[in-house]
C-alpha cells in the first residue's frame, strides 16, 4: 500500500505552516516544511560566498545540503550541520533569498529526492508551493490555501510585532507582492493549485476555523 500524503500549498501568510504542523501532530504523521529547505539552502549559499543566482554553484550545495530537523517544543528546529538556524532563516530576507534559489530549475530537481524521502509510514503532511503539483502528485488529499495580500501582510505584521521586531506594514505588503510575483511567474513549478486541489480562502477565517474545515474535508475522505 502506498503511504498517504496530505499536501498543503499556497503563498506565505495563509496559515499554511501552522495548519500543516497541527495536522501532522494530530494525525501522528511526519511533517515536511519544504520552504525551510529553500531557506536553509539560501543561507548556506550566502555563507559559502555562492551567488544566489549561480545555478550550478547552488545546485552543487543543494545536492549535499547538511540540513536536518529536530523536534522542539512547538515548531520543529531546523539545523544546518549542527547549528540551530530556525530563527536565522525565518526572516523576511530569508524568505526573499529562498525564492531566488527556488526559481532555479536544477536546484528544484536536486531537492526532489530529499523531499520525497520524507514520505514514511504512517503518513506525511507536506507544506510548500508545489507539493501537490510536482513533488507528491499522487497525494491522497491536496489543499491550496489563499488569502488576500493585505490579510497576509497584516498577519505577518502582528507576528513580527509579537516578537518585538519593528516592521512597516506597507513594506511587508510590497515584499509579499514581490515574492508572489517571483513564485507565480517562474518557469518551473510555479505557485499554482493542482487541478484536483481543494482551494480554501482564509482571508476571513481564524486558524481554528481553518483547522475545523480541513478536518471535516479529511474525514470525508476517510483520513483522520
Ligand atoms: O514557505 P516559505 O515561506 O518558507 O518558503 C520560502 C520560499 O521558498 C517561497 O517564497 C518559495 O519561493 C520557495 N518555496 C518553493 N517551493 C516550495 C516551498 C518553498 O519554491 N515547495
Amino acid at each position: 500500500m502506498t503511504i498517504p500524503v496530505v499536501t498543503v500549498d499556497g503563498p506565505s501568510g495563509t496559515g499554511k505552516g501552522t495548519l500543516s504542523l497541527h495536522l501532522a501532530q494530530s494525525l501522528g504523521w511526519h511533517f515536511l516544511d519544504s520552504g525551510a529547505l529553500y531557506r536553509v539552502l539560501a543561507l548556506h549559499a550566502s555563507r559559502a560566498g555562492v551567488a544566489l543566482t549561480d545555478e550550478a554553484g547552488v545546485t552543487a550545495l543543494a545536492l549535499r545540503l547538511p540540513v536536518s530537523f529536530a523536534a522542539g517544543d512547538g515548531e520543529p528546529r531546523v539545523l544546518l550541520e549542527l547549528e540551530d538556524v530556525t530563527a536565522a532563516i525565518r526572516t523576511e530576507e530569508g524568505g526573499a533569498a529562498a525564492s531566488v534559489v527556488a526559481a532555479l530549475p536544477a536546484v528544484r530537481e536536486a531537492l526532489l529526492a530529499r523531499q520525497r524521502a520524507f514520505r514514511q509510514a504512517p503518513g506525511l503532511v507536506a507544506d510548500g508551493r508545489d507539493m501537490g503539483t510536482v513533488v507528491f502528485p499522487d497525494a491522497a488529499f491536496k489543499l491550496f490555501l489563499t488569502a488576500s495580500p493585505e490579510a497576509r501582510a497584516e498577519r505577518r505584521y502582528k507576528q513580527l510585532k509579537g516578537k518585538g521586531i519593528d516592521v512597516n506594514l506597507a513594506a511587508l505588503l510590497e515584499d509579499i507582492r514581490r515574492r508572489d510575483q517571483r513564485d507565480e511567474q517562474r518557469a518551473v513549478a510555479p505557485l499554482q493549485p493542482a487541478p484536483d486541489a481543494e482551494i480554501l480562502d482564509t482571508t476571513n477565517l481564524g486558524i481554528p476555523e481553518v483547522e475545523d474545515r480541513v478536518r471535516r474535508l479529511l474525514q470525508l475522505r476517510g483520513i483522520g
